[in-house]
């Protein structure tokens, strides 16, 4: 009898998506990455794997995860693009199938995500277009990464003219969580990937919510506990929203609480001069004034939400140059606008979220208020 892959794999925590033949598991722990058991389900060794990262991710992880996957692949190779969100474009997307070509992969080649959102978002991206679709794993190295962007299959790069607006929807063949590369994780970046967190707390889950505003401190520190419940509840409450709206019919739009006015604030001052998480974090502060305004949610819970922002140590103003005009000329290409009206995720109760348009003045003034004094 033949032992299947999966009870090869290191202990870890697993959370699977279920999605019939596109389900995959996410695998939560310590010490993942450099465990060979931990790709065995990916073997196949007549095939090539592609790690594709980034400069700074490929000096600290690159060379483990290739020594791990060795094992598995008649040949592994690095591809190292550029770090920053600025770089997730056309131009450097096109960097990826360059590699695959001139290596002349074919479809049995495995492309490896290792890095935070903006190499996963392009990875999977890549993989979803070479010859029409070759497998990919995700290796996400960002806490928002392990919590959000690499899960549940959206894949994008940005254009100028709007965020993450040239995309597809496709499935990657497992998700490997290794809480271990959080240790050489910056501060800022922490705290970008705990408004992802905040997130699902805020939109869907207020035990959750709840548990953040008592933990917060303790997942800022990195505690290991802290920051194993919490991807485990984050990617817990993706997959059951994403097995029910894979490609957002309705139900998943709730899972970009603040994304409308975060995008705004990324593509408005630039890519990469506010962190999406950053974005997000603000962008949830005005979502939830806004619910307040329109009387769809207390006071009392805007400023709760408000609270746990600035404790996570993200933003909870916009930034002073970006006037209301602006933000609304960006928010209208937001894939949720219809016929040029912009749609916001709302709360429409504690931890219970909508999608609605909002009146135009209410959104001008929300803005202006929670803007940063010049
Ligand atoms: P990122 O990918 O730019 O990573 C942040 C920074 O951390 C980078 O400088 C990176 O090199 C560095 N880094 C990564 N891992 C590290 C580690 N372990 N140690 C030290 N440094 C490390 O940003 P992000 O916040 O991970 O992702 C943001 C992107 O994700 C955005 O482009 C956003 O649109 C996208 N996103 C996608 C989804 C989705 O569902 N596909 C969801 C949310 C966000
Ligand atoms: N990050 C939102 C989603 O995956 O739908």
């Amino acid at each position: 009898m033949q032992t299947s892959p999966e009870l090869l794999q290191p202990a870890a925590a697993r959370v699977q998506i279920a999605l019939g033949d596109r389900s995959y598991p996410i695998l939560i722990g310590g010490d993942l990455l450099r465990d060979a058991r931990t790709w065995a389900p990916q073997a196949d060794r007549k095939a090539f794997a592609l790690i594709v990262t980034n400069t700074t991710v490929d000096a600290l992880y690159a060379a483990p995860l290739a020594a791990a996957l060795a094992p598995h692949f008649a040949r592994v190779r690095t591809l190292t693009l550029p770090d920053g969100e600025v770089y997730k474009d056309l131009a450097h997307l096109n960097l990826i199938f360059d590699e695959l070509l001139g290596q002349e992969a074919d479809r049995r080649t495995v492309l490896f995500a290792l890095g935070g959102g903006v190499v996963g978002d392009m990875t999977g991206f890549a993989a979803a277009c070479y010859m029409r679709g070759v497998p990919f794993v995700q290796v996400p190295t960002t806490l928002l990464a392990q919590v959000d962007s690499s899960v549940g299959g959206k894949t994008a790069v940005n254009h100028p003219l709007g965020k993450n607006m040239i995309g597809a929807f496709y499935q990657p063949q497992q998700v490997v969580c290794d809480l271990d590369v959080l240790d050489t994780l910056p501060d800022r970046e922490m705290s970008a990937g705990l408004a992802e967190v905040i997130k699902y707390g805020a939109s869907i889950d207020v035990e959750f919510l709840g548990w953040l505003e008592r933990h917060i401190d303790a997942l800022r520190a990195r505690d290991r506990d802290a920051l194993t419940h919490a991807v485990r509840r984050c990617c817990e409450i993706k997959a059951s929203i994403v097995g029910a709206d894979e490609k957002e019919a309705g139900l998943r739009a709730i899972l970009n609480l603040g994304h409308t006015f975060g995008h705004a604030i990324e593509a408005g001052m630039g890519y990469g001069a506010w962190l999406h998480g950053e974005g997000v974090g603000c962008g949830m502060v005005m979502a939830a004034e806004l619910s307040a305004r329109l009387g769809l949610v207390s006071t009392a819970f805007a400023r709760r939400i408000e609270a746990l922002v600035a404790r996570a140590g993200l933003p909870v103003r916009g930034p002073a140059d970006l006037p209301p005009a602006r933000y609304l000329e960006l928010m209208r290409v937001d894939k949720k606008a219809q016929g040029g009206d912009i749609r916001f995720v709302l709360l429409d109760g504690e931890s219970h979220a909508v999608v609605r348009t909002a009146p135009e003045d209410v959104v001008v003034d929300v803005i202006t208020t929670l803007t940063a004094a010049a």
